[in-house]
């Protein structure tokens, strides 16, 4: 049987596999991503970090880009829309080790889109082969790839993907991930897997395919029908990074593993208390009111776990709730 889980090589640097934890602004932080990798992830995105703040020397910036132990590589995603600025980025990342930098062309938020950042930058696909091209300058010396994240267009009229990644690559790009919607459809509708195929069988570098993988089997299947280098997955992995050891598995031709409500609880635990090393116990418990949301999702008593969740502000208390979460799967 063919094992579908295999290295990706981007530029010179090679990726164990091809599973990948997508940048989620809000969720792919250092603790988040500590546990993706536990679960199987070959490489995780970090949050979209502002190459504007960055360079201005904000110390909340930096803290986007701290890493855990067991991450012994990530990427760093960049956003940003003038080509100076992201070259200083570029320069500024370097010393935390990142295996590749990615620079966002994807992201629909209106403040971020008034800057001509984020999937402003569809529109101008000379831009994204300038900028591309500035922060390879740097990073390829050091030989750290660039690549970029696009979405299919701009709206429904200009779905000109093939574009702007054609000028990402001639910019240097080493790879391209392609969130298969336009900007206009934000996250609602489908997302257009053949058009991941498209771009997979046109471009000479790797493709990775994102958007609407939402269990190890879509994983499989997205492989499968586009021929994309590597997967991506963003929502499917929020109180689910469970989803890579699926998938892994399904690759490889095993049937999928079963995760207990233990083994699930368990990370939720360890998920919290990698957040309160890393941001501080009042800061981490804010943060995990959602992510313990999304962790109990569909499961038995969480709507009353939810209620509480939401109030709780400290370690302690989310131990409780974690305790009674076991207690009532255990029945
Ligand atoms: C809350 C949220 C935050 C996101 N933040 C980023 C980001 O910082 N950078 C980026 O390139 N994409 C970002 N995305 C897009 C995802 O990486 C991904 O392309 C998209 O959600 C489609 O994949 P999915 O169906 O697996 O969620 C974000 C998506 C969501 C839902």
């Amino acid at each position: 049987m063919t094992n579908h889980h295999h290295p990706v090589v981007v530029g010179g640097v090679e990726l164990p596999g091809n599973l990948f934890l997508a940048p989620v602004a809000g969720y792919s932080d250092a603790a988040f991503r500590s546990v993706c990798v536990d679960e199987g992830a070959d490489l995780c995105y970090t949050e979209m970090v502002s190459a504007e703040a960055l360079t201005r020397g904000s110390g909340k910036t930096t803290e986007l880009m701290a890493r855990a132990e067991n991450e012994t590589r990530y990427a760093i995603q960049l956003f940003g829309s003038k080509p100076e600025v992201l070259s200083r980025a570029a320069a500024m990342v370097l010393p935390y080790g990142p295996a590749l930098v990615d620079l966002n062309c994807g992201c629909p938020v209106p403040k971020i889109i008034k800057s001509g950042a984020g999937s402003a930058l569809v529109r101008n696909p000379g831009l994204v082969r300038e900028i591309v091209a500035a922060m390879a300058a740097v990073l390829g010396p050091a030989g750290v790839p660039v690549t970029v994240k696009i979405r299919s267009g701009w709206d429904e009229g200009s779905r000109n993907f093939m574009d702007v990644a054609a000028a990402a690559v001639e910019g240097g790009a080493a790879a391209v991930t392609l969130h298969a919607r336009t900007r206009a459809m934000g996250y609602s509708g489908t997302a257009a897997w053949p058009e991941i195929g498209r771009l997979a069988a046109a471009l000479a570098v790797p493709v990775f395919g994102s958007g609407d993988v939402f269990s190890g089997e879509a994983a499989r299947r997205m492989l499968e029908e586009t021929g994309c280098a590597g997967v991506m997955v963003a929502r499917g992995a929020m109180g689910n990074p469970f989803i890579f050891r699926e998938a892994r598995a399904l690759l490889e031709g095993k049937s999928a593993p079963v995760v207990d409500v233990a083994h699930r609880a368990a990370t939720a635990r360890r998920h919290l208390l990698l957040s309160a090393r890393f941001l501080g116990e009042r800061t981490a418990c804010v943060e995990f009111r959602k992510q313990f949301c999304s962790y109990t999702k569909g499961t038995a008593a969480g709507a009353a776990l939810r209620a509480d969740a939401v109030r709780s502000s400290t370690v302690e208390e989310f131990e409780a709730l974690i305790g009674r979460w076991v207690a009532a799967a255990a029945g």
